[in-house]
């Protein structure tokens, strides 16, 4: 695997590959990875000649500088494991690569960076969306593969490709669970044992929000979910919604045309846990 920690040593990889008519899948990441990132990187590989990963930890899309801190950092054993997989390149720069300069770009989402996360955390889906497009500019795939579990995210990058017109395919990938439901995510190696055993119960109310639509009003479907999970004293949810899955607004009225989202992140210790599940 080629390791590039400079953006023109990335650019020059980039365009050989490019001449010799290969297609790039790209799958970028904060490191710490898991199954989850493997799955996307494995899905890439079946779908283009090449696989780039990016491994950067982005601290304009962290609004908490304790949560920036305690982001894992796992580098080795993640260069271990993409070399496994057989990724052809990583991407590895350091902060002052990306952002030699103030980051001045400002993005407006309309409703989709308002909402949820981005009401929760101000701030971060513009850094996402700066650095993605960065991202995409220096890797320049053909493909690059997002997971659900970041549904939001998602949606976010979505728009930013198709408003500025980026050569790029957005694929969304299925979230990978544990055999108990929790959605895999780097954050949940900082998780303790007794915290842990408790985290799946966010997914087994989701499932629970599922089957209960329909039968009952949104509005009280919500407040159910939200007290089966404050039922439990080391849970603190800070949102959960339920919103349609294109614009992620409010449903107006049941029953509704699109189809619906249950959405939530939950404070679990010192871990904020975020997950989701499309209803029908
Ligand atoms: O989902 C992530 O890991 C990050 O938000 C991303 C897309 C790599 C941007 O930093």
């Amino acid at each position: 695997m080629k390791i590039c920690k400079t953006i023109s040593e990335t650019q020059d990889y980039v365009a050989k590959l490019r001449k010799s008519g290969k297609s790039i899948g790209f799958v970028p990441t904060m490191g710490a990875l898991h199954a989850g990132h493997i799955s996307l990187l494995k899905t890439a590989s079946l779908n283009n000649d090449v696989v780039a990963s990016s491994i950067f930890v982005n601290p304009i899309q962290f609004n908490k500088k304790e949560d920036l801190q305690k982001y894992p950092r796992t580098l080795e054993d993640d260069i271990r494991k993409l070399e496994e997989i057989e990724c052809d390149l990583l991407f590895n720069p350091d902060v002052d690569e990306m952002y030699p300069e103030p980051v001045l770009d400002r993005y407006n989402f309309g409703n989709l960076d308002k909402v949820m996360e981005g009401r929760h955390r101000p701030g971060h889906f513009n850094g996402v969306a700066v650095v993605v497009r960065k991202l995409f500019e220096i890797v320049k795939p053909d493909r690059a593969y997002f997971g659900m579990k970041d549904y939001q995210q998602l949606k976010i990058i979505q728009a930013m490709v198709s408003k500025l017109g980026l050569p790029v395919q957005i694929i969304p990938c299925p979230t990978m669970r544990e055999p108990d439901g929790l959605a895999m995510s780097s954050r949940n190696v900082r998780l303790t044992a007794d915290e842990r055993k408790i985290a799946p119960v966010i997914f087994r109310v989701l499932n629970g929000v599922r089957d209960r639509m329909g039968q009952h009003d949104i509005a009280e479907v919500e407040k159910w979910a939200i007290h089966q999970l404050n039922n439990y004293d080391e849970l603190e949810v800070e949102y959960l919604e339920i919103v349609n899955t294109g614009t992620l607004s409010k449903p107006n009225s049941l029953p509704e045309p699109n189809s619906l989202i249950v959405c939530a992140a939950v404070n679990l210790g010192k871990v904020r846990l975020i997950d989701n599940l499309v209803i029908n």
